[in-house]
């Protein structure tokens, strides 16, 4: 148990981009110390700047969640067989530099019943041909075509015993911490995203409009992140990937995505209100 004031999210640092880092070694050496901060995945497919950022964010808050994200299971410089042993290697790197990817109690103030229970979901998502489960609406000129998706390049899934999805793994990898009680309010975090809803501007989209050749609908998510932050009935779900961010609360749950992004991404406007700092996510920004 540890002893916190206020818990921070953020994602999609992509530190390999000079601005980006940039922006990490501009946030506050001092406003954080007593603060969790939650990071939904893609820091870097690079072990050695994925470590230096762990250790330049150690320095600035008390506690650091994490989970993977799909560039940070690219293989580019053969440091391992395929995602699935990145995948552990990241886990490994994570524990020994401290870096919680288990849930855990922290006590937010003086009180030691006033605490939340930070709930790291690994997963992956399903494309539109995969089928059950996938988050991929159809676009209004016809199929989505995914040539350009650098994941298709970079990540290498071992075959599965039994066939098995490796979206399907990671759901199963979360079973424990997903049926277990917590005497706390959850805060739940994914890289992916859990459902259709909250990929949209405006809600209840029902097709993608065909502004590029690509439908990132078909690589967003998988449905079953959703069952599991509804049976975990977490307060807040933080989430990435996209680089879209907004708030909805949907069915008494906070969806909250704060993507930092690509720099170019941010020129143009299209990630939103990411200003200068992670989001605070607990306690609860005043509705
Ligand atoms: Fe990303």
């Amino acid at each position: 148990m540890s002893r916190i004031s206020r818990v921070f999210a953020i994602s999609d640092l992509h530190v390999d981009y000079i601005d980006n880092m940039q922006w990490l070694n501009n946030l506050s050496r001092t406003a954080y110390r007593d603060d969790v901060l939650i990071v939904a995945g893609d820091i870097s497919d690079d072990p050695v700047r994925l470590r230096s950022t762990f250790e330049i964010l150690a320095k600035l808050f008390a506690r650091i969640f994490f989970v993977p994200g799909n560039h940070d299971v690219w293989i580019r410089r053969k440091e391992c067989d395929d995602s699935l042993e990145k995948f552990r290697l990241l886990r490994s790197l994570c524990k020994a530099l401290n870096v919680r990817m288990e849930p855990e109690r922290v006590v937010t103030g003086p009180d030691p019943d006033n605490a939340v229970w930070v709930v790291p979901l690994y997963s992956w998502y399903v494309t539109g041909e995969e089928g059950e489960g996938t988050l991929y609406v159809p676009r209004t000129d016809g199929d989505a075509d995914l040539g350009m998706w650098r994941d298709r390049y970079h990540v290498h899934w071992p075959a599965l015993d039994g066939g098995v999805h490796i979206a399907d793994h990671f759901i199963a990898l979360n079973e424990d911490r997903v049926n277990r009680d917590y005497d706390a309010p959850v805060i739940s975090f994914s890289h992916f995203l859990p459902r259709q809803d909250i990929m949209f501007a405006d809600k209840g989209a029902s097709t993608v409009k065909a502004k590029s050749s690509f439908n990132f609908s078909s690589v967003a998510g998988h449905t079953k992140i959703e069952a599991q932050i509804r049976k975990l009935d977490s307060r807040v779900h933080i989430y990435g990937h996209q680089h879209r961010n907004r708030q909805r609360l949907i069915g008494g749950i906070l969806y909250v995505s704060h993507c930092l992004g690509y720099p170019q991404e941010r020129r143009e406007n299209r990630i939103g209100g990411i200003g200068d700092t992670p989001i605070r996510v607990w306690p609860l920004p005043a509705a």
